[in-house]
């Protein structure tokens, strides 16, 4: 037990959020939201869980879907990778015939990392495993005025080495949700309201001035921007969508042909851009029109600015077979990010 173990966990008796996963020892459930929770907020993960979690109430259905509909489940949550991970990881579970339980076997399933296999096993099984998520950076740092960065990985073995030592081996279940929600809900990244923080008396940052300054990190996220420009082909019923390829965030969604340049361009540069002459050359373009303009689309280390063209063509031309034709009215159907599927909405509004 520790000063610090005591008092968050009193904290948290009174603080604590009404969880569903909370509710539950099932190894399965708890995955599932630890995966969601990785780079997604409570109050946006909430009902993706519960409606993961009701198609998906075991890794058996889950094995068994059909990746497309896996990932529609997905949609909007971003990081979709996660999606094809889980799907993956209960193939290999339902090969192996039982969830795994032991620390090992756990984070060697598909898009499990420290954090989360340390989540399972303490949430599930009662292992003494500390987790340390940016939450548990930021309480860890503060409390003891740790200057390390937590970024590098000499920075990262100290921060675990210190969490393994606070942790409540007695009753890690317990303590790690505690730390969790205390970082998520009072020791929160900016103007903490320390002077109703239970760790006031012993913390070492507020001691010193140095709460708004810590965690540090040693490296800047360089951001770069990028402009999209997508075309809503208005072929009669008919458009065209393709699936993206491997090696990026949106690997496996559906969109509209694109063009992507590192800088801005005006609705002529584009239609006079090489590869909009590739993609319609061959056709008669009948008409052209502005859906969307400059969406602002922010992923972590790039901001995508993206256009939206309707190309109206003939419904008996064709814009090449790298493009996948599909009914308008079955575009729901495809799974895709949500960038793409605010021009859905933008398109189906639009013509309505
Ligand atoms: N963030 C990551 N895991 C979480 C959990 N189990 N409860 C609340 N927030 C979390």
């Amino acid at each position: 037990m520790s000063l610090l173990g005591d008092k968050i966990i009193d904290w948290y008796k009174d603080n604590k959020r009404d969880l569903p996963w909370r509710n539950t020892k099932n190894p399965y459930k708890i995955w599932i939201s630890e995966i969601i929770l990785q780079q997604t907020r409570v109050v946006q993960g909430y009902d993706y869980y519960c409606r993961f979690i009701e198609r998906f109430p075991d890794y058996q259905t889950l094995a068994e879907a059909d990746e497309d509909e896996v990932m529609r489940y997905w949609q909007g949550l971003g990081y979709y990778s996660r999606a094809r991970n889980l799907h993956e990881a209960a193939r290999s579970i339902v090969k192996k015939g039982a969830f795994p339980d032991t620390y090992p076997e756990v984070r060697k399933l598909k898009g499990v990392g420290d954090y989360t296999a340390a989540a399972i096993c303490s949430f599930a099984y009662d292992m003494p495993c500390a987790v340390v998520d940016g939450n548990v950076y930021r309480v860890i740092s503060r409390w003891m005025g740790v200057e390390d960065p937590i970024d590098t990985s000499a920075g990262k073995k100290i921060f675990a080495a210190l969490a393994d030592e606070l942790l409540d081996k007695e009753r890690p279940a317990l303590y790690n949700q505690a730390i969790m929600d205390f970082g998520a809900l009072q020791c929160v990244p900016s103007s903490p309201a320390c002077m109703f923080c239970p760790l006031s008396d012993s913390c070492v940052a507020l001691q010193k001035g140095l709460v708004e300054e810590l965690p540090r990190k040693a490296h800047k996220t360089k951001v770069s921007n990028r402009y999209f420009h997508y075309f809503y082909v208005h072929a009669g019923i008919y458009t065209y969508i393709y699936k993206r390829g491997a090696g990026d965030i949106w690997h496996n969604l559906y969109e509209f042909p694109l063009i992507e340049t590192e800088t801005e361009l005006d609705e002529h540069q584009v239609l006079q851009c090489q590869e909009f002459v590739d993609l319609f050359g061959t056709c008669e373009v009948i008409h052209v029109r502005l859906v969307a303009k400059g969406i602002k689309h922010v992923l972590s280390h790039r901001i995508i600015y993206a256009d939206c063209y309707e190309i109206t063509i003939p419904e008996t031309a064709s814009i090449g077979n790298t493009y996948q034709r599909v009914l308008v009215d079955d575009l729901h159907k495809f799974p895709v990010s949500r960038l793409t599927s605010r021009f859905f909405s933008l398109i189906l509004e639009q013509n309505t």
